[in-house]
């Protein structure tokens, strides 16, 4: 008998996020309905719309901060294998999104301490992960203000002395701190000067593709879906009106409301 060494299996890594007839309503208003797909890992799924069409709530729902009325949210735990976060307690959710998870607001008032420094920033994040030795953390801090073109010097500013572009980026270095599997952005650029959004945006896809993050990125602009995502859904009233590669949606719109998103922004 012959021995023969039998390669692994090449399984392909199974989905990050599976998303299942999510609904959300406010009263009688639909805020979401009927959304369903997979996110991949290290994928980045773009939601376009105007306003009102449904966007942050389904972001809000996937990331745990708003419990829709029904669906599942299926996430691929590192312990535990996937697990419908809608369903799970509130401290495995809280934990999630210490560990595993980024949010990143529009308004980085929402997402930073104003009252600490920019270092604190940064610090607090690994501290709630449980590291405690005060050089490490200032070390790590500092390396994510370069990474995020802060300069040192600022560490011990505190982020109301920042311009909006510097918030945002300090925003962001405090979430992928510690390392998350998926980020959740909500419009991330918007409020912005746009040469300030362009430099955030060349920065945010850096970090995203050097880092192999899956994300979920929020926005009404078409151009950030264009260079962030590579695939995207279009919602309207709510819904998913339009799926597919980002590219492939954009350059041809099936969807007619989609041709008119579209149109519209060449028109400007
Ligand atoms: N807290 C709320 N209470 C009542 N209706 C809401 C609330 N938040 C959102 N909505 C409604 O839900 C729909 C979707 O809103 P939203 O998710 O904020 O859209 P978008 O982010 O695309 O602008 C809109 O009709 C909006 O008016
Ligand atoms: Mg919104």
């Amino acid at each position: 008998m012959t021995l023969h060494s039998t390669p692994k299996p090449q399984t392909a890594p199974g989905p990050l996020l599976q998303v299942r007839g999510l609904e959300k309503r406010y009263g009688s208003r639909i805020g979401c309905t009927d959304v369903s797909f997979d996110l991949f890992p290290g994928e980045v799924m773009g939601i376009v719309g105007e306003s009102g069409s449904g966007k942050s709530t389904l972001l809000n729902c996937l990331a745990g901060h708003l419990t829709p009325d029904c669906g599942q949210v299926i996430f691929d735990t590192r312990t535990a294998g996937p697990c419908d976060t809608v369903t799970m307690g509130e401290p495995e959710r809280r934990m999630l999104s210490r560990t595993d998870w980024a949010f990143v607001h529009q308004n980085p008032r929402d997402g930073l301490r104003m009252g600490v420094s920019a270092g604190g920033n940064v610090g607090e994040r690994l501290m709630a992960v449980g590291a405690r030795h005060y050089g490490n953390i200032r070390d790590q801090a500092l390396d994510w203000l370069s990474r995020v073109e802060i300069a040192a010097e600022r560490i011990d500013d505190r982020p109301s002395a920042f311009s909006g572009g510097m918030q945002q980026r300090l925003q962001i270095a405090r979430n992928l701190v510690t390392g998350p599997r998926l980020v959740f952005m909500d419009e991330p650029t918007g409020g912005l000067d746009v040469s300030v959004q362009a430099r955030l945006l060349d920065l945010l896809r850096g970090l995203v593709r050097r880092m192999g993050l899956s994300a979920v990125i929020v926005t009404h602009d078409l151009a950030v879906v264009r260079l962030l995502a590579d695939r995207l859904m279009v919602m309207k009233d709510g819904r998913v009106v339009e799926a597919g590669l980002t590219d492939q949606v954009l350059d041809d719109p099936q969807h007619g409301y989609t041709q008119l998103l579209v149109s519209s922004v060449l028109q400007v």
